[in-house]
């Protein structure tokens, strides 16, 4: 496969292969540094969105492998409205090797990886955050060990994290729980996508609208904002409807005792988390978000050797 647009889109076998994949760059980094094997490729970065982790963390990955990233603001490449998608991808495959892009409309990434002759990765889209679930499996994989048989539950807006978290769950073998407020559900196709591959490992995917029976025999407890990029208009009322969906200490005491927390950030805290959960005992939201390099450094390996 060129791309990395979807987990949904990869194997068990394939997506398994990742993380020992990032497992052992991971290593390799911190034991001296990664091997050169980028050495005068190029990875452009197209952000028609705001970003730390993505940006910095996929910058990094290229440098330690002695690549080089490009950014591409919103302002500078108007995605489809300066020049169509059709045209940026063809132009730009003859001058990088790789490309990532974080869009509003997954519609645009598909169209960019159909015209581009070179990889081309997704950074997050409306639908999906294919990178993040691939950051967040190693992180449970790191925890645990395995993410077959575990129960994951995310609490909160069934939005692009959620999507990718619940495919990567079901493809590996997590349970994965929602408890989400009516309204607020995880796309049905997306849902439907996951069962299938529930079918295949043996897993299993429960839609609730309860925070407390949702996380009662959780491993994980994952959250992301309430409000995504795009939705700004909706802040307020969003504001109204979430805040029984707070991951807090007394929610986080009804889970397993082993629990880990888990947050895609950036975090609104005193909104989904609190400062004690953010900063407690059960936190992995430093480890999760420094994963994303290590997840990503595999997912270039894999598209670009
Ligand atoms: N989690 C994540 O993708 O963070 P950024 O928006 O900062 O890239
Ligand atoms: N759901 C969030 C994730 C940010 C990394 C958003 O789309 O804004």
């Amino acid at each position: 496969m060129k791309d990395f647009l979807a987990v949904s889109d990869y194997s068990p076998e394939t997506l398994q292969a990742l993380l020992d994949s990032a497992i052992q760059l991971k290593e390799e980094w911190k034991s001296g540094g990664n091997k050169p094997i980028f050495k005068n490729k190029v990875l452009a970065m197209i952000f028609q969105k705001p970003s730390l982790r993505t940006r910095v963390s996929f910058d990094m990955a290229m440098r330690h492998f002695g690549g080089d990233a490009l950014y591409l603001s919103p302002a500078e490449i108007g995605l489809g409205k300066r020049e169509s998608i059709a045209d940026i991808a063809r132009v730009l495959s003859g001058y990088v090797n790789a490309i990532m892009a974080r869009v509003f409309d997954h519609a645009h990434v598909v169209e960019l990886a159909k015209w581009a002759s070179v990889p081309v990765i997704n950074g997050l889209s409306d639908y999906n955050h294919p990178c993040q679930a691939m950051a967040d499996a190693l992180t449970i994989y790191e925890e645990f060990g395995k993410l077959k048989g575990l129960n994951v539950t995310y609490v909160g807006d069934g939005n692009n994290v959620a999507v990718s978290l619940m495919h990567v769950c079901a493809k590996l073998g997590a349970n994965f729980t929602i408890a989400n407020p009516a309204g607020y559900n995880i796309a049905q196709k997306a849902i439907e996508i996951g069962k299938r591959f529930t079918a295949e490992s043996g897993s299993a995917i429960t839609l609730l609208n309860d925070p407390h029976a949702a996380v009662k025999e959780a491993d994980v407890i994952y959250t992301d904002t309430w409000t995504s990029m795009g939705q700004e208009e909706e802040t307020q009322k969003r504001q109204q409807v979430f805040p029984p969906f707070q991951v807090n200490e007394k929610l986080v005491a009804e889970a397993r005792k082993h629990v880990i927390v888990m947050h895609c950030l950036p975090a609104h805290r005193r909104e989904e988390i609190t400062d004690e959960v953010a900063d407690g005992p059960h936190s992995r939201l430093f480890p999760q978000a420094h994963n994303r390099l290590h997840a990503q450094k595999a997912i270039l390996v894999h598209l670009m050797s």
